[in-house]
């Protein structure tokens, strides 16, 4: 059997044809156009396209935002002039076939959970660190969706009080300190100080800000500007999670993004976080932290399972 699944990027429009074990057969990229009406004609225009070439089953797409309970409107999402939009039928008039939307970091969690770091756990909670930060809850084997379809916003919960201005509208929002994002602002604050800050200072672009790769490079060569502002967004994702197992109970945690090539460097601080935010203390029994395996097409192998009826 096979599925297409398709994920929308703030960037990049991701597709691909994902057989029954979450192997891609077949894909395609394209940029994401920032009209709305060309957007979904892009994505119609990817699913007629290996629909020509493969005998396919369903069709699942995948978008950061909050959709409703029934995956049917997109009510307000963080990167495109969705509001209260009728996606699915939208799409469903282009193609002439049924679609399965999902949230992009529940489907990402779910194809980790399925075929991924995530493998072998019943309960597991992803953290997708991009230019947001994503959440998705599987408990007892089950995606949790919610009374109202928003569920596993994890990057929205308040981290804290009367801090940043958030996309969603809120102050502190999590998001606004452990996104990949995040880190850029905290890079970008510390190659000001003058103790810390002569490494990041250096990788400056034009525009005053530091591409990520370039902080990343900093931070495996233990530039210490570049380590605090990973001991920064680190902290405060394990503090959260912290808050998240109380809530949750994962066996796993897993953590993906691009931040998360970072592997070990990322994991070790934020365990540590983890663990001083957990309940219990001591006596609290950790949950286990792990790279995500699938990077950047687990949304698209997410999005095409759940849409093949898994
Ligand atoms: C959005 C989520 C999305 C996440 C990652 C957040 O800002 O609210 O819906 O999953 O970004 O793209
Ligand atoms: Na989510
Ligand atoms: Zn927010």
């Amino acid at each position: 059997m096979l599925n297409i699944g398709i994920d929308i990027g703030g960037t990049k429009i991701a597709g691909g044809v994902v057989s029954a074990d979450g192997t891609i057969v077949d894909r395609i990229r394209v940029d994401t156009p920032t009209d709305t009406d060309a957007l979904a004609d892009a994505v119609a225009d990817m699913v007629r396209h290996f629909r020509d070439s493969h005998d396919v089953t369903a069709v699942g797409v995948a978008a950061a935002g909050f959709l409703d309970r029934t995956r049917s409107i997109m009510r307000h999402a963080p990167n495109i002039d969705w509001v209260d939009h009728p996606l699915r039928a939208e799409l469903e008039s282009r193609v002439g076939v049924a679609v399965v939307l999902e949230n992009d970091a529940n489907a990402a969690g779910w194809a980790e959970y399925r075929f991924g770091a995530g493998r072998g756990s019943a309960n597991m909670v992803m953290l997708t660190l991009g230019t947001g930060v994503g959440g998705a809850v599987v408990i007892d084997g089950q995606l949790l969706i919610g009374g109202r379809g928003a569920a596993g916003e994890l990057g929205h919960v308040r981290f804290e009080r009367g801090g940043r201005l958030c996309g969603c509208g809120l102050h502190g929002c999590l998001e606004q300190y452990a996104s990949g994002r995040a880190l850029q602002r905290e890079a970008v604050a510390i190659a000001d100080d003058p103790e810390l800050g002569s490494g990041l200072a250096q990788v400056r672009d034009e525009r005053g800000s530091i591409p990520g790769d370039a902080i990343s490079r900093l931070i495996l060569a233990d530039d210490p500007g570049a380590v605090e502002a990973l001991r920064r967004v680190a902290t405060a994702l394990g503090e959260s999670a912290g808050g998240f197992q109380a809530t949750l109970d994962p066996e796993i945690f897993v953590i993906g993004g691009g931040v998360a090539q970072l592997g070990e460097t990322l994991l070790a601080p934020v365990r540590a976080a983890y663990r001083a935010a957990l309940p219990g203390g001591e006596n609290a029994a950790p949950a286990d932290f792990a790279i995500a395996t699938l990077g950047n097409d687990a949304g698209l192998i997410g999005v095409a399972d759940l849409a093949g009826g898994r």
